[in-house]
């Protein structure tokens, strides 16, 4: 334990240097991707929970778009870009899409979540399961509420 002492302590400080030499990046905000859709996070409460509203600017259907909610979860640890992942459950159709990704201070100092999605439309039959998840990537930036 006597031998063990110092070696934790170098270990914590090593850890808590890394975390302090990145920017802080906060999922909190107003947000807009490369396919033009945006979000708002509301607050992320001491345990990591989040709860938010997503309007996509495109959609698989041909549905009327809504303003649809999300809930998600981001890691509250003493590092400083966390990774967070996120369902949105459209209220137009009757798909979900699960997000997952992390929140990054990028070299010019601006925020960005850098996300992967599966969308999950529904499949009439058992048979048809195959075609019914799509795979995507989408990058979003901190942008003012208009
Ligand atoms: C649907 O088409 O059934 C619901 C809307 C899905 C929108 C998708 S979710 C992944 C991708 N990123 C976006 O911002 N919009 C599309």
């Amino acid at each position: 334990m006597v031998q063990a002492t110092p070696f934790l302590l170098v270990l914590f400080l090593a850890l808590g240097a890394h975390g302090l030499s990145t920017e802080k990046c906060n999922l909190t905000g107003f947000w807009k991707n490369d396919l033009g859709s945006n979000m708002t996070i509301f607050e992320v409460s001491k345990g990591g929970n989040f709860r938010g509203i997503y309007h996509t600017a495109v959609s698989a259907t041909t549905k009327k778009i809504e303003k649809s909610p999300l809930q998600g979860f981001q890691h509250i640890n003493p590092l400083n870009q966390p990774t967070f992942g996120f369902t949105v459950n459209w209220t137009f159709s009757d798909s979900i899409t699960v997000f997952t990704g992390q929140c990054f201070v990028n070299d010019k100092g601006k925020e960005v979540l850098e996300t992967m999605w599966l969308l999950r439309s529904h499949a009439d039959k058992l048979e048809n399961d195959w075609t019914a998840t799509l795979v995507g990537y989408n990058q979003f930036e901190r942008a003012e509420e208009q």
